[in-house]
């Protein structure tokens, strides 16, 4: 909570093209939940420098970023958009919170191992910490809850270990934070291995869709999609390809699974997969436009830029003062 208002807080890298999985499992909620709350979306290009980038190219995709939050319908006046790298608190209080996290906890992180074993020849300590930092985004604002999909659960249960052992030591320093998960889309996979969660860094461009997809690429993409020999739409573990396109079908038209199942009740998947694509063309099409509508609009974007990094570093502060006079750090005189 900050004062009277309940806070949620998320973000997502500058890394790679976004894909459908980012869109349904979090941008599409966090603009359902932000008239709820008082919201701060970050573009988190500091966990980004866990692996190596190309600094013009970094910087151009954190633009594009918080251009699309825009263009997908998050409210600049009223939400909190803004660089994570613009707020000096993240990086101070993740050097606190380093202090109370253990090196157990963070071996046990299942993204720190698979992203280790992609960059063998750069495990460095930032992506050992990263998760500490996640959770000093999300503690510097008194988060009360953070939108996600489910891949970043286990980051979230760390953030809320970390909050409650400080309120143990300290009283009551933070807000311990909850995960919100859409019922639907929190885990859409990959279209050609529905094994894998779709994903930015895949190197197959057939498995993901990207937001920034024109129709004939979504529509081909569906088309290639890997199912089974069934040849019935059903909803069940053993029909993983189906199930995660009903998946899709479901978020991107309000639909049950049941409902999807009796639509496709005698067709065939080559009926079920342009539909799929056609939903998806409907969700992505207005976003593109809205998007490369805002692109033209540099002097309006960094406007938005400069004002919420100010009332970021605003709210964050209070957050940071108030940690560092817990823990014993010197009051600043004023
Ligand atoms: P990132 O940038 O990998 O993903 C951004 C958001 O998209 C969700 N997501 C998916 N949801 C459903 N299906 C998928 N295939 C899929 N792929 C990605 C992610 O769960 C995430 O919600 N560490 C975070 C960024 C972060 C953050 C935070 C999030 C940094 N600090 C504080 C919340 C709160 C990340 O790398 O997300």
């Amino acid at each position: 909570m900050l004062g009277e208002n309940k806070v949620l807080f998320s973000g997502m890298q500058s890394t790679g093209n976004l894909t459908l999985g980012n869109y349904l499992g979090a941008l599409k909620n966090w603009v359902k939940l932000s008239d709820e709350y008082m919201c701060f979306y970050s573009v988190v290009d500091m966990h980004s420098i866990t692996v190596r980038q190309d600094p013009a190219d970094l910087r151009q995709r954190a633009r594009n970023l918080l251009t699309l939050y825009i263009a997908a319908g998050l409210d600049p006046e009223k939400n909190c958009l803004y660089y994570q790298s613009h707020v000096s608190g993240h990086a101070e209080l993740a050097w606190i919170l380093n202090c109370f996290t253990y090196m157990g906890e963070l071996n046990r992180m299942t993204q720190f191992k698979d992203k280790s074993s992609k960059h063998a020849d750069n495990i460095n300590a930032g992506l050992f910490t990263y998760p500490v930092l996640m959770a000093a985004d999300i503690l510097l604002y008194q988060s009360d809850v953070v939108p996600v999909g489910k891949d970043q659960l286990q980051h979230l249960e760390l953030a809320r270990d970390i909050a409650q052992r400080m309120n143990g030591i300290y009283g009551d320093i933070f807000t311990v934070p909850e995960p919100y998960i859409g019922k639907v889309g929190a885990k859409i996979m990959s279209l050609q291995d529905p094994a894998k969660k779709m994903s930015k860094s895949d190197e197959n461009p057939n498995a993901s869709i990207y937001l920034m997809d024109d129709p004939d690429t979504i529509m081909r993409k569906f088309k290639r999609a890997v199912t089974d020999s069934e040849g019935c739409v059903a909803y069940n573990d053993e029909q993983a390809g189906i199930h995660n396109l009903i998946d899709i079908y479901s978020a991107c038209t309000g639909k049950s699974a049941e409902e999807v199942v009796k639509e496709f009740d005698g067709k065939g998947y080559g009926d079920f997969k342009m539909a799929v694509g056609e939903s998806v063309v409907g969700v992505l099409k207005p976003l593109q436009d809205e998007y490369k509508r805002l692109q033209g609009d540099k002097a309006y974007i960094d406007k938005i830029i400069k004002e919420n990094a100010d009332k970021a570093q605003y709210y964050s502060n209070k957050t940071l003062r108030k940690v560092q006079k817990k823990i014993g750090f010197p009051v600043r005189p004023n």
